[in-house]
């Protein structure tokens, strides 16, 4: 360990200043950049996007699956293999903080950023991130758990105040930073753009120093959103640590000065971001020399960039040397896509036979869908499109049927090319002579906007439906945000939801639809049946009305909301279907020192591999207040041989059955409790009683 105490004594006011405020990164691949200071042997601070694969710009990189598809793997540990892949990544190019993960809940369905967070369910969230954030901090680069807290949709997102009311906010929003700070040890916590309550997170006093830094005792950075700070004195003093990136945002994208221009309307290349001054850097040494605020405040945020630095080995002489594209990362790219996969429906369509001739249909199946629009966009070096994946397996034709979707893209470099050259009756011709019609559909989702709803956008429900007619068997592969609308469910055979599925795109959805591997995947969030069903359908809820949001659904998001409503979703969260048949036995409960252990036998009672999520819900009936029906408290991807059985023991602690009471504490209320276990929230086969 460096001193870093000292090093911070030999600093002068305007030197530490430099190490709080970001600056112009000479070697122009950061997203991010402290300076260092060479007089006294601290090194620059490079700090990159993002959640889906390393954006260092004009760089390439692994794109990795959609953190929606992470999250629909239920699998902490394929996260951490996740984050160990970023971590290498990054230090390949050079970064000492990745920009991620997202870790925000779904609570819009049609959100513009959902495909980069985990998911509606702070448990699931939050378990994922951890592994995440465990895996980047294994190879010596340091995570930044990103937006604190309640940045939940796109739309004023710089202006927006989430009202959200305290329980909703300890039970919901905050579960996953807590966990990434207690259980991970997260280096970085950004600060969302939003304000909450009223005020800018970046400078929100009680939730950044009193919550954050005392209560969980976070001992690392709090860095801004990019022209997030707002405020000099306030931000300074609220415990906001880094203002970044400290720039222009013209200096922020040099590949293209021409065409940079600030502005509000999102109609230029140049992504639409406030237009605000830096407030570190020469305001802060006014207020630090006015007295307005104590230079003492000033040590304590280089204290925190010091030893996050030393923390990570930035003052070690042997570099790390970080891994860039290896068939490894190639290969967990296509794990997670494939493990993420989540088969929605299955009407014996599904696994096809490489016997089956296939007409491969849709408006971008010639493109691999890496991710969506906005700073975690990813360029790598090779990808697999659906039609690729496929023609390499079988015998197809393609059309595609209907004009391509557009892709939203701040970064990219290329133009979108896909041809116009549609004609539905080509592809219901094509749909006609082949064995299956594997009908490939998207959204278009970024940072910035939000979806305007959940519908599938183009024609290509359309599509759908005139293929469905003619086709003997009718497959939909859905590489979407979040939830769609499926008018056509009725006449097709089977539908995946494969997310964004990264590079890996088609050798992963060839695998799964020929049976290779089974689709893993389970929805970690709600399918409702439209945008309509849910709480943010009312307008004063989402976007807000006056600058407002108002969370006045409380605890009941997603499947939360469905529950309490009496809502049929088309469909719920947990849901997903394996090829094997997994039987269950009885659950047993035993009282362990600390909580219980629920325990299920497993058999796979088919002829071929399978997974099972086995999820585990409470329903913390004895608490004195409104509870959701059910709430997730443990789960466990288990994967079982052809005739294997297995016991699942999932472990809940006291605490899974505590609710933030109005004295704000957290309270395991005296009485009976419910355990379920089952296959998803809708899917419940045993119920227990417990007392805790
Ligand atoms: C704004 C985004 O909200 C954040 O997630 C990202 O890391 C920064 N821009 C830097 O690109």
């Amino acid at each position: 360990m460096t001193d870093t105490d000292a090093l911070l004594e030999e600093l002068t006011l305007d030197e530490k200043l430099a190490l709080v405020h970001g600056a112009v990164d000479p070697a122009g691949v950061a997203t991010g950049y402290l300076p260092g200071n060479d007089r006294v042997g601290i090194p620059p601070l490079t700090m990159v996007d993002g959640p889906l694969g390393v954006r260092a710009l004009g760089k390439q990189a692994t794109a990795f699956p959609a953190s929606s598809a992470l999250a629909a793997t239920w699998k902490p540990a394929l996260a951490r293999e996740f984050g160990g892949a970023l971590g290498r990544e990054s230090a390949a190019h050079g970064q000492d903080v990745l920009l991620g993960p997202g870790v925000n809940i779904v609570r819009v369905p049609h959100g513009g950023r959902n495909f980069e967070y985990y998911s509606e369910d702070p448990q699931l969230t939050a378990d994922l991130a951890v592994g995440t954030i465990e895996g980047i901090q294994s190879e010596d680069v340091a995570a930044t758990v990103k937006h604190y807290v309640a940045n939940n949709h796109e739309t004023d997102r710089y202006e927006v105040s989430a009202d959200v009311e305290e329980r909703a906010l300890r039970e919901l929003y905050l579960p996953a930073f807590r966990a990434a700070v207690e259980e991970a040890d997260a280096h970085a916590v950004m600060t969302a753009y939003n304000r909450v309550n009223g005020t800018h997170m970046g400078e929100h006093e009680r939730l950044i120093s009193d919550v954050l830094k005392d209560e969980w005792g976070f001992d690392g950075v709090v860095v801004s959103d990019w022209w997030g700070t707002r405020s000099t004195i306030e931000a300074a003093t609220a415990g906001l640590d880094i203002e970044m990136p400290g720039i222009e945002p013209e200096a922020f994208m040099p590949d293209d000065p021409e065409e940079m221009e600030v502005n509000d309307d999102g109609d230029s290349s140049l992504p639409p971001v406030p237009d605000v001054p830096a407030y570190f850097g020469e305001p802060l040494r006014e207020a630090v020399e006015s007295g307005a605020v104590d230079e003492a405040v000033i040590d304590e945020k280089v204290a925190r960039v010091l030893r996050v630095m030393d923390e990570i080995g930035r003052f070690n002489d042997d570099a790390r040397e970080g891994a860039l594209e290896t068939t490894a990362h190639r290969k967990l790219a296509r794990e997670i896509a494939i493990e993420g996969t989540v088969l929605l429906e299955n009407d014996d369509a599904l696994p096809l036979s490489s016997d089956d001739s296939l007409a491969v249909i849709g408006p971008n199946a010639d493109a691999a869908k890496l991710g969506g629009g906005g700073s975690s966009e990813v360029t790598p070096a090779t990808d697999t499109s659906p039609l690729e994946g496929l023609a390499d397996r079988a015998d197809v034709s393609f059309e595609r049927g209907v004009d391509p979707i557009t892709e939203s893209s701040f970064f990219g470099d290329d133009e979108q090319t896909l041809e116009e050259d549609t004609n539905i009756d080509a592809a219901v011709s094509a749909a006609r002579d082949a064995d299956c019609a594997v009908v490939i559909a998207q959204d278009d989702a970024t940072e910035f906007t939000d979806r305007p709803d959940i519908e599938l956008p183009g024609e290509q429900n359309d599509l759908i439906e005139a293929v469905a007619d003619v086709a003997e068997r009718t497959v939909v592969v859905l590489r979407t945000s979040g939830p769609v609308e499926m008018p056509w469910l009725e006449s097709v055979d089977a539908v995946l939801e494969t997310w964004y599925p990264g590079q890996a795109d088609g050798e992963a959805l060839a695998a799964v639809l020929f049976g290779d591997a089974d689709p893993g995947g389970r929805l970690p969030v709600t399918f409702g049946q439209s945008a309509e069903q849910y709480p943010t359908a009312d307008e004063a809820a989402f976007p807000g009305v006056d600058g407002v949001a108002a969370y006045d659904e409380g605890v009941f998001v997603g499947y939360r909301y469905f529950d309490e409503q009496g809502l049929e979703p088309l469909f719920p969260f947990g849901h997903g279907l394996s090829y094997a048949t997994i039987d269950y036995e009885d659950a047993t409960v035993t009282e362990t020192d600390d909580g219980i252990d629920v325990t299920v036998d497993l058999t796979n009672s088919s002829d071929r591999a399978g997974t099972e999520v086995v999820q585990v819900y409470a329903n913390k009936a004895a608490a004195p207040v409104p509870t959701p029906d059910c709430e997730l408290v443990g789960f466990d991807s288990v994967s079982l041989e052809a005739g294997e059985a297995a016991t699942v023991t999932i472990a809940l602690e006291r605490e899974d059955f505590a609710y933030y009471d109005e004295d704000d504490r957290w309270t395991v209320a005296d009485g009976t409790n419910r355990v379920f276990v089952g296959r998803s929230s809708r899917d419940i086969l045993e119920a227990v009683d417990v007392s805790v």
